[in-house]
């Protein structure tokens, strides 16, 4: 089946499986073309523990912009030492992240809104595309909850810009329901989000957030945008 063909046909098939029954049709369609992102939070290690408790031939990736939190680090190995898999890392290129600090600063992100891209498009996007390549499916972690953007997404969506169908598994959680289910199965997560942060990204960028405050109010807090990085652009 080529990419784009039949994407709303497939779009049908997946809305009525549950997310292991989801990932398990997928990687068997598209075998060894099936690849998950993970950047550690309580959606993504929902989707690594059922990738690991189902056997299922879906390689993980997550990118490492060299600014995470070093909880999170600790995270991929307590991750890959509970499921006893490797989750592979990317890093970015060197000479793009030696030419974007030497023209904005070590911490120019939060000079402009176009330094800020300029930075998550050498520290993600860049990376992102190396990973993405070749394969037929990425697997992401989004929840329509998490934001207006995201709450019009669809579970199976054509990602222009990767040239790539996107799965969003857990896309009608609510996070209620995503907490439960990582108590009932003692996944582990990132210690952070018990000192008030819900959506993790690079240390400088995230901040705790009060009660009542937007999922990702935390994150890039010092901008009015649409508080997207470019992986997820629409
Ligand atoms: S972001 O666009 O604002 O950074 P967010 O943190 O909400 O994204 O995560 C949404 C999904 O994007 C995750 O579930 C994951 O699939 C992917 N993602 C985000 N950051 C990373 C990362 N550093 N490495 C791998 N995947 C990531
Ligand atoms: Fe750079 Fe911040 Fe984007 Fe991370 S989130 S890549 S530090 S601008």
């Amino acid at each position: 089946m080529s990419l784009k063909t039949n994407l709303h046909k497939l779009s049908e098939k997946v809305e009525k499986l549950s997310p292991a029954e989801a990932l398990g049709f997928l990687s068997d369609l598209f075998p060894g073309k099936v690849v998950f992102s993970t950047s550690l939070g309580q959606e993504d290690q929902v989707i690594t523990q059922l990738i690991a408790d189902n056997n299922l031939p879906i390689h993980i990736f997550s990118l490492d912009t060299g600014r995470l939190f070093p909880e999170t680090l600790d995270l991929i190995e307590r991750t890959e030492s509970k499921y006893k898999m490797r989750i592979k890392i990317l890093y970015p290129e060197r000479q793009s992240v030696e030419n974007l600090v030497d023209k904005i600063g070590i911490n120019g992100f939060y000079d402009s809104v176009e330094n800020r891209k300029s930075c998550c498009y050498v520290r993600k996007v860049e990376p992102l595309k190396r990973a993405l390549a070749g394969n037929s499916i990425w697997v992401t972690g989004l929840r329509a909850e998490q934001s207006a953007n995201r709450s019009s997404m669809r579970k199976i969506e054509w990602d222009e810009g990767n040239n790539i169908i996107k799965f969003n598994p857990l896309l009608d959680w609510s996070y209620d329901q995503m907490i439960a289910y990582i108590k009932e199965n003692k996944i582990p997560y990132n210690p952070l989000h018990d000192r008030g942060f819900v959506s993790i990204g690079c240390a400088p960028c995230t901040r705790a957030i009060s009660t009542g405050e937007d999922a990702r109010a935390g994150r890039w807090w010092w901008e009015e945008s649409k508080k997207e990085c470019g992986l997820h652009a629409r």
